[in-house]
């Protein structure tokens, strides 16, 4: 997959480092062009640490970006409302938005407490107006930030999900065996019609499982995160070490930049 670049560093602080390097790189090439930057934000432990260095005044990033240029949207939701501790709405606002003073105007979360499938119906209609995309047409996002578990899925899309076989809708609903919840997700379509994406992948408990994702069959079913992979766009995978420490033939074969001397 030559629109793949794996990155790894040391740790999780050092991940972030270079995936806030990054994210500035791309808005500033997306605000160069005189267009609103659109980036899809995503939930869980892992990228709290760059939001946070993103909004960190003492960190050079902040002041590198036209932060009114910037849309922010979100790759997947659980579903509950806004100030609940598990709403990756609430998570990205207390380290990045809020601190960062970003208008309400260009933050566009997932209704996370209306029903699941009017919650998706509501983002699809969102997203197809401020992307102006109707009907077939897919939404480009310049940039959407991914994670994955250490099952193989990644945004809401999860294992035999039904969502990934996602070919018209933008938006999806799945239910998840796992939780016995639904969630609200982008759907591979969306995905892969991103300019970039950037995955954030820490831990050693995600090791066998990232060696199956980027050099195992490929089994999408199995492994979600394999579904990545933008038909005119980059993927960027920003490991740690211990995520890291099971890839043989990555190492070797692609584009990959050994663990960054700082
Ligand atoms: C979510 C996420 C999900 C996340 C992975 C990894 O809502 O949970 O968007 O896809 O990225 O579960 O989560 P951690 O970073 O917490 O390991």
């Amino acid at each position: 997959m030559n629109n793949r670049e794996v990155i790894v560093l040391s740790n999780l602080e050092e991940l972030s480092r270079a995936a806030a390097e990054k994210f500035v790189e791309l808005a500033q090439a997306s605000a160069g062009g005189g267009y609103s930057f659109k980036v899809a934000l995503s939930g869980g432990a892992t990228p709290k640490s760059l939001y946070a260095l993103l909004a960190n005044e003492s960190e050079p990033f902040r002041r590198a970006v036209d932060w009114g240029k910037a849309n922010f949207f979100w790759s997947d939701e659980r579903c509950v409302p806004p100030d609940d501790e598990a709403s990756n709405y609430r998570m990205a606002n207390e380290f990045l938005l809020k601190p960062l003073g970003i208008s309400p105007a260009n933050v566009h979360r997932f209704k996370g407490e209306l029903e699941a499938q009017e919650a998706a119906a509501d983002y699809e209609r969102i997203l197809r107006l401020i992307f102006n995309t109707h009907d077939s047409l897919v939404p480009r996002f310049d940039l959407i930030f991914l994670g994955m578990g250490a099952d193989g899925h990644t945004a809401s899309l999860f294992p035999d999900s039904e969502a990934l076989d996602e070919a018209d809708k933008i938006v999806a609903a799945p239910f998840v065996e796992k939780f016995l919840k639904f969630r609200l997700t982008l759907t591979p379509p969306v995905i892969n019609r991103a300019a970039n994406v950037i995955f954030q992948v820490a831990g050693t408990d995600k090791a066998d499982v990232l060696r199956e994702v980027l050099e195992g069959e490929y089994n999408p079913r199995k492994f979600p995160a394999q579904i990545v992979n933008p038909k005119s766009g980059k993927v960027f995978w920003f490991l740690d070490e211990a995520a890291a420490e099971k890839l043989i033939l990555t190492r070797k074969y692609e584009n990959f930049t050994g663990r960054l001397r700082r």
